[in-house]
């Protein structure tokens, strides 16, 4: 059998399906979309490889600027786990790496000890959780906020300044990938701005691979949780109102060891903690005003 592994083109679309079904059935819920996004990036850094021509993994190291990288989507089928390819992958992907730079990750917990050798660190736990839209909306819906924030779509807003706001807290420029993930198919987004016209927050949501599950959102950028309610608010309206899928869950991953107050809005929209997984970097801490993040943009891309 030969093994081939090769970056993803965009015109692959059998290896497309294969990553987005593998996914879905480790129930990482990829979002419809979220792989052709990662790909739409300057030099992607997906890798599939085959055997004999049928894809049987993947892997991606994105690199974000000349001092940050971020790996994900390490995948072997079953199947075929176990017999050296998922180490064959990851050192032909890792190539390209600056191993003297920040490298993050989200892992599985079972997996942190063994990326160790690689100088990944365990940084901080975080939380994926299904939170049900129609519950959630009652709750924020009896609740007042301050009246000087308003809701405002995308396309009501500077892109610009929206852009801008998103490097100062994801931490990097990723202009084109949000540009692209804001509106991509199935895709819903909210941004706040206060009187003043200053953006404090948005956030993002799309329908996920497997329509019935329901949606995802990241990010949820926001600068106070009340921006945070705000968003999902609007939100949740949007989706009820025009979303894609028949299902009432949404799933947000939270830095909730970072950011407690993550966790606190989770608890308060009677979020249902459905997996647990680690924040892991080399070589420090990337960017980023964490306390700002209410959900992560999404875990494959750290
Ligand atoms: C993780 C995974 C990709 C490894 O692929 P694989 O083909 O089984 O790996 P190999 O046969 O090359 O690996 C042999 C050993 O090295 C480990 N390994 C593989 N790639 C590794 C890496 N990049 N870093 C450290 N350890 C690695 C394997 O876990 C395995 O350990 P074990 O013998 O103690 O069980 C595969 O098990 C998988 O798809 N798991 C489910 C998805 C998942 O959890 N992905 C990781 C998300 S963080």
């Amino acid at each position: 059998m030969s093994l081939l592994i090769c970056k993803l083109a965009k015109t692959d679309t059998s290896s497309i399906k294969f990553i987005n079904e593998e996914m879905a059935a480790l129930k990482w819920k990829p979002g419809l979309e979220d792989l052709e996004c990662y790909l739409s990036l300057d030099d992607p850094g997906v890798y599939v490889a085959k055997l004999d021509g049928v894809p049987i993994g993947s892997v991606c190291f994105y690199k974000y600027s000349s001092t940050y990288y971020s790996f994900g989507i390490f995948i072997v089928k079953k199947e075929y786990q176990g017999k050296g390819y998922g180490m064959k992958l990851f050192n032909t992907a890792m190539s390209e790496v600056d191993w003297s730079q920040i490298v993050s990750a989200y892992s599985v917990p079972e997996m942190v000890n063994k990326y160790a050798r690689y100088g990944f660190e365990f940084r901080w736990m975080c939380k994926g959780y299904d939170v049900n839209i129609s519950k959630a909306l009652e709750i924020l819906t009896a609740m007042t906020f301050n009246p000087d924030l308003s809701v405002k779509n995308i396309n009501e807003v500077d892109q610009e300044v929206l852009l801008r706001y998103d490097t100062a807290v994801f931490g990097y420029q990723r202009n084109n990938f949000i540009l692209k993930w804001l509106h991509a198919k199935g895709r819903h987004a909210k941004v706040v701005v206060t009187d003043e016209g200053a953006i404090v927050g948005y956030v993002a949501a799309r329908v996920l691979y497997v329509n019935e599950e329901g949606y995802r959102v990241g990010p949820l950028f926001a600068d106070s949780t009340e921006v945070a309610q705000v968003l999902l608010k609007a939100l949740f309206e949007d989706i009820i109102s025009h979303g894609m899928s028949c299902s009432k869950s949404v799933i947000i991953q939270c830095p909730t060891e970072k950011n407690e107050n993550s966790e606190t809005l989770m608890e308060l929209l009677q979020g249902r903690i459905y997996t647990e997984f680690v924040y892991m970097t080399t070589k420090g801490i990337p960017n980023g005003c964490f306390d700002k993040w209410y959900g992560i943009t999404t875990t494959e891309l750290a």
